[in-house]
């Protein structure tokens, strides 16, 4: 398929889901305020891939991203609370141990780039067109 379209609403906040889109992992999150919050608030200069979070999200609360990490291609963690989420609180990649905060930028750790973003479109309020 070369879309794929994603109901947000039982996404619970603080939570991400996985949906495959051409073939790869895509996550979407549900952040809570204090990880939009957090995320905003980093500096430039601590970024190895410098990328504002406004730039990263189409709405603040949704963060959506390839979940590819972008050192050697391992699936990163993170979608529940519970889950190993790095030193930034976003996803931590268990194969060589990189960190990506919650807007998805590479922190620490070996990956060169934060995890990518997907085309996406939102088509209502609670839904979502990936590609
Ligand atoms: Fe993720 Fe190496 S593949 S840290």
């Amino acid at each position: 398929l070369a879309s794929t379209e994603v109901d947000l609403a039982p996404i619970a906040e603080g939570s991400a889901v996985t949906v495959m889109w051409r073939g790869k992992p895509v996550f979407v999150r549900s952040r809570t305020p204090a990880e939009v919050q957090e995320a905003r608030a980093v500096p430039m200069s601590q970024l190895p891939d410098p990328a504002t979070d406004q730039s990263r999200v189409e709405k603040d609360k949704w963060l959506v991203v390839v979940g590819v990490c972008t050192h050697l291609g391992c699936v990163p963690l993170g979608q529940k609370p519970t889950d190993p989420r790095g030193d930034y609180g976003g996803w931590f990649c268990p194969c060589h141990g990189s960190h990506y905060d919650t807007s998805g930028r590479i922190r620490k750790g070996p990956a060169p780039r934060n995890l990518a973003i997907p085309q996406y479109a939102f088509t209502s309020d609670t839904k979502i067109k990936i590609g």
